[in-house]
């Protein structure tokens, strides 16, 4: 094989839209990766098939309330866990096939095995086939991250599970504990819930959702999924599992006091961290930083001269979307033009019922930089559409230079959310200010004019308020 422009390492969100971009460009390129199917982490095992599993029981926790909309029958119903696993699959092999056919109509070759460095401007993989050395003048690694494991209990894949095992279980548990009120905890959290599972949260903090949230934010979350019947155990810190009859427990510390937390199952949501294994990076003289990630410059270039990282493997949030831009960005650098991503305004998002989504700073990050801001609310409870729609639960909050009445930051608690956080992204990239949100026409009725009257808010003009 003649030279390469470029190799990409991982087809997560990262590398396969680098590997577009780049052949937009037109490099030629091949992206190396070592599991059966394109797509990484968020396509096979993360974003999307949680996504499924979290409409699935969106829509049977929908029908067993649907008797003031004249639904009856409810309790008739049942729900059957092996077809809702059935359909997440089918959402999965879809956009895989989708993935495939975008990367390889764009001329990217694909290679499957593990990628390795293989010294300069050279990668190796390894497959059943034996080993092929690429030589390019350009690598890229976007090899993702794995869930952290807690040293005192590891992961066993039955009592002790990840996210990936979370979200293919064939039986709805009947006690599950959750260790951590992250993005995965309350997602998965909420899918078994709705399906009868006693469901316990853990969490080391005393918010949910973790620190892209203020508090007054998190708390009108934690109160919908209270309502919904999960539990949370806030400040808690985890100690480890025993065995009790019957099967095990969780065992944890609050204020001194030794607390166990009985369980069928327990799901271990902490956080994960950079995934280099088997790339070789140390015989390589690849640099890491001092949480194992690969340590880059603004321009995504390693200290290997030709080898780029981006995504879950270096410094971020781990975030498909932070990850594909990021893809964009450094295809266009090694391409020769000037890739840029805008990392003031990367959103979260947490794909629970409401919805919780960030942009941005929040009101606390303003305070701790020393910013004055001013701030206006709207309680969705309001919102016409929201009450026509049983989905009242919620708040919008913006966060507004006080000076200047730029806005730094927005977040929502709603149905929605993540729908309406990207006009709040568009607004905030084009340096909108709350008047020009409250100045912007709004469909009505939608909920997202929640978001006009939270930016009308913060100069005290909000009309459906008072
Ligand atoms: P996370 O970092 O979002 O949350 C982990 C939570 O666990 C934190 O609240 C932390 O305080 C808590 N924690 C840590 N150690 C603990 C301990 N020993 N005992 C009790 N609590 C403890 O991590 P998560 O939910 O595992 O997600 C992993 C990554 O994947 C995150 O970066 C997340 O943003 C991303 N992700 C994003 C999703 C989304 O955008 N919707 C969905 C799923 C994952």
């Amino acid at each position: 094989m003649s030279q390469l422009d470029l190799v990409i390492i991982g087809s997560g969100p990262g590398g396969y839209v680098a590997a577009i971009k780049a052949a937009q460009l037109g490099l030629k390129v091949a992206l190396v990766e070592k599991d059966a199917n394109l797509g990484g982490t968020c396509l096979n095992i993360g974003c999307i098939p949680s996504k499924a599993l979290l409409h699935s029981t969106e829509l049977w926790h929908q029908a067993q309330h649907g008797k003031k909309h004249g639904i009856v029958g409810a309790d008739k119903l049942s729900f059957d866990v092996p077809v809702m696993m059935a359909n997440k699959d089918k959402v999965v092999t879809q956009l895989r096939a989708g993935v495939k056919t975008l990367v390889s109509k764009r001329g990217v070759e694909i290679i499957q095995g593990l990628g390795r460095l293989g010294g300069a401007g050279k990668v190796v993989v390894r497959s059943d086939k034996g080993e092929r050395i690429l030589e390019t003048k350009n690598v890229l690694i976007a090899t993702g991250s794995v869930p952290v494991e807690l040293p005192f209990m590891k992961f066993d894949g039955e009592t002790v599970i990840s996210s990936e095992q979370g979200i293919a279980l064939t039986k709805t548990p009947e006690r599950l504990v959750v260790v951590g009120a992250g993005a995965i905890g309350l997602e998965l959290g909420s899918v078994w819930a709705r399906l009868g599972t006693q469901v316990t949260v853990v969490e080391m903090l005393t918010t949910v959702g973790g620190p892209s949230y203020d508090v007054d934010i998190a708390k009108v979350a934690q109160k919908a999924f209270e309502a919904q019947g999960i539990k949370f155990e806030l400040g808690t810190k985890v100690t480890g599992v025993k065995k009790i009859p019957g099967g095990v427990a969780l065992t944890a510390e609050r204020d001194g006091k030794v607390l166990e937390f009985p369980a069928d199952r327990i799901l271990v949501a902490v956080g994960r961290k950079a995934n280099t294994t088997g790339l070789g990076a140390q015989e390589a003289g690849l640099k890491l930083d001092e949480r194992g990630r690969i340590a880059i410059d603004d321009h995504y270039r390693t200290n290997l001269p030709g080898v780029h990282a981006i995504g879950d493997v270096v410094v971020g949030p781990m975030l498909a979307h932070k990850a594909e831009e990021e893809g964009v960005a450094v295809a266009e650098i090694i391409a020769g033009k000037s890739g840029h991503v805008n990392y003031a305004i990367i959103p979260g998002v947490i794909y629970t019922d409401p919805e919780v989504a960030g942009v941005g700073l929040t009101e606390a990050d303003a305070q701790a930089k020393g910013i004055e801001v001013r701030v206006g609310k709207f309680n969705v409870a309001a919102n016409g559409r929201a009450i026509a729609s049983d989905a009242t639960t919620g708040i919008v909050k913006v966060i507004a230079d006080a000076k200047t009445d730029k806005v730094l930051g927005v977040q929502i608690v709603s149905r929605g959310a993540s729908e309406m956080i990207a006009s709040a992204c568009a607004h905030m990239e084009y340096g909108g200010s709350a008047e020009d949100i409250a100045r912007t026409c709004f469909a009505h009725p939608t909920v997202s004019e929640s978001f006009k009257e939270a930016a009308m808010a913060v100069n005290k003009t909000s009309i459906h308020s008072l």
